[in-house]
């Protein structure tokens, strides 16, 4: 069998298949149903300085093949991560990735620095949630993402992913790149809302809400192709990744890796079912490397 394992951004991963942030927990809690291990890694929900509680319900409205989530980034703090949580996910094998979000370069900078230095194994700036900030996403704008990233590459001696906003464009993409990130994570939720028909008013507080699931596959997947032609370091595919023919899609289309979110809420299962199918695709084609494969549909 081929080696399944990829290095993304100086991350040596043992296969490509990620848990995104905030749709499995803190992977731990996964330990009686499947060996959270055998992912590539997980990512932890969003954490901040901070506890905190998360945005008023409604939380989350299912739409055609896609679901909208204003979560407002609950967690527990970084503190309380690294306390409670962090060991178990060192005990259990887990590769750990930690999802980080600020209210200013100076908040990512503090948080990275903390994180980096309890010994996750890589960060994964957020600079795309779309339901914190008034006016959009910091990653939507280049300066204001090449900030933050200048900030935290500076405190962060282990691997940086920048988690994009469908909207940001190459222009983020490379802004991130410049200042020292190692990998692209893209894309996060598309900003969407849904409108109550019997009040006639937006189900969310915050009105805006982020769209995930196969009904952005898609569009994802587009953009993903035109970032991993743009960039110099490697893009981590993300958008309704449901099975492995999903996520060989984002693999030829130049990700070294994919990251698994909503479908983790549909099935439990859904990112180890995913390793296991890449891994037969691998065997009964006779792949021995990713390289082989990744990016085919850029040549
Ligand atoms: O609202 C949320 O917690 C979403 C976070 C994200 O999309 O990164």
């Amino acid at each position: 069998m081929g080696d399944m394992g990829v290095v993304v951004g100086g991350l040596r991963l043992k296969n490509p298949v990620v848990a995104a942030a905030g749709t499995f927990g803190f992977g731990a809690e996964y330990g009686e149903i499947l060996d959270p291990a055998r992912l590539g890694a997980v990512c932890t929900k969003g954490l901040t300085l901070r506890p905190r509680d998360g945005n008023p319900p409604p939380r989350l409205w299912e739409t055609a093949c896609g679901l909208l989530n204003s979560i407002g980034l609950q967690n527990p703090g970084i503190d309380a991560f690294i306390r409670e949580e962090l060991p178990r996910m060192r005990e259990q094998g887990i590769t750990v990735i930690a999802n980080v979000w600020g209210n200013s370069p100076a908040e990512y900078e503090q948080a990275v620095a903390i994180l980096s230095e309890a010994g996750v194994d890589a960060i994964e700036i957020n600079v795309s949630c779309p339901n914190v900030s008034r006016g959009g996403p910091v990653g939507e704008d280049a300066r204001r993402t090449a900030r933050v990233v200048r900030r935290a590459r500076r405190v962060c001696p282990v691997p940086l992913w920048v988690k994009l906003p469908p909207a940001g464009g190459i222009a983020v993409a490379r802004a991130a790149q410049e200042e020292g990130a190692d990998a692209v994570s893209a894309v996060n939720t598309f900003r969407g809302m849904a409108i109550d028909i019997e009040t006639g008013r937006p189900v969310f507080a915050n009105v805006v809400a982020g769209l995930s699931g196969p009904a952005i596959k898609p569009i994802a997947l587009r953009i993903v192709y035109e970032l991993a032609g743009a960039l110099m370091i490697p893009v981590v595919g993300i958008g309704g990744i449901d099975d492995w023919r999903d996520a060989l899609e984002f693999i030829m289309a130049g990700a070294h890796a994919v990251q698994v979110g909503t479908a983790n809420f549909v099935d439990p299962l859904a990112a180890a079912r995913i390793v296991a199918g890449l891994e037969r695709y691998m065997d009964e084609k006779g792949i021995e490397d990713w390289e082989v494969i990744r990016g085919s549909a850029q040549r």
